[in-house]
């Protein structure tokens, strides 16, 4: 994609956002370059407990979690598997047959396969540059000779981004990429006290709300938007019936929102929804994962009981 059609994409998403009632803006919009790196500072805060709950479950179970991937298992990651954790389990896995990042950025994608080739130059890395929350054809992921299974990878609580039917529909999507014998490994975050879980979205360092405000920040700079980002603040909710907290950046005065040519008006105290991270019980998590064709064999906790890893398998014949 050029990138002048990026550009008119976030602007149609924008405009669109700010039209509907209540006014949001898709997450994805979140990470650009400032944003990312925003989001990695966010992750060594203190009260972000996600990232290092999430880490401490991966030393904990690593072994188990690689018998239960089994011999020649080719490991598909939705996301550029640049971390610390991917190379954890890649080195821990008993006769890796290949490994797949999916990103959509190719920079991205360049870089981390450039490092694990030259890490792990016994393992097979085999990219593929896509949006993974799109169809990806199946030649993609296809072997010579086949691995004795296909395992999706998905750590870091990202489906916790998705309301809950994008979610069964991502994780039936997942559930056709693995086929019969396959499996799905994936971090979820735990419910837990709304206290804690709103600290963990509204630091006491004020990165988060740096992070949410780079919004503004970012369509004022690539949008040429007229926004007074003085106007707003970064505010994290808990939604109980949802389970769900959400960020929101909300006006503190009234004030006027002006991209391409329209304008939006917010009073003080109306806001735009910017992101959505839902928490899921252990059992919560295993019912929406059924919707999807898969079946919840394994789960594994952190010590401190906040972050969870589901081991699921496709059910045979669904889908
Ligand atoms: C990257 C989606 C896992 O929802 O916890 C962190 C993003 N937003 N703080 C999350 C995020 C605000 C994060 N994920």
């Amino acid at each position: 994609m050029s990138r002048k059609n990026d550009r008119q994409q976030f602007l149609d998403d924008v405009i669109v956002g700010l039209d509907s009632s209540p006014p949001s803006i898709p997450c994805k919009y979140l990470y650009d370059a400032r944003g990312s790196n925003l989001f990695e500072s966010i992750c060594r805060t203190k009260d972000y407990y996600v990232t290092r709950a999430d880490l401490a479950l991966h030393q904990r179970h690593l072994p188990r979690i690689s018998d239960r991937i089994g011999p020649r298992a080719h490991v598909i990651e939705f996301g550029s598997g640049s971390g610390i954790k991917t190379r954890r389990l890649l080195e821990s896995l008993h006769e890796p047959r290949a490994y797949t990042p999916i990103e959509i950025s190719a920079a991205a994608l360049e870089s981390s396969v450039d490092e694990l080739r030259r890490d792990l130059p016994h393992i097979e890395v085999q990219p593929v540059q896509a949006d993974y929350t799109r169809d990806i054809p199946d030649q993609h992921f296809r072997l010579d000779p086949p691995p004795r299974r296909r395992v999706v990878y998905f750590p870091g609580s990202t489906i916790g981004n998705f309301d809950k039917d994008s979610a069964i529909a991502f994780l039936g999507r997942m559930r056709t990429i693995v086929g019969d014998t396959g499996a799905v490994l994936i971090g979820v975050d735990l419910l837990k006290p709304e206290s804690t879980l709103l600290r963990a979205y509204d630091d006491h360092e004020g990165i988060t709300a740096e992070f949410n405000l780079n919004l503004l920040v970012r369509m004022k700079r690539e949008l040429d938007a007229r926004i007074d980002v003085e106007a707003f603040k970064h505010e994290a909710r808990f939604n109980r019936e949802q389970s769900c907290v959400e960020m929101h950046l909300v006006a503190i005065r009234p004030t006027r929102i002006r991209v391409g040519e329209h304008d939006f008006d917010f009073d003080a105290g109306e806001g735009i929804h910017t992101e959505n991270s839902y928490k899921y019980t252990v059992a919560g998590f295993r019912t929406l994962a059924s919707q999807a064709g898969l079946e919840s064999t394994e789960v594994w906790t952190d010590p401190d009981q906040q972050f969870s890893m589901h081991w699921l398998e496709a059910m045979k014949g669904e889908r």
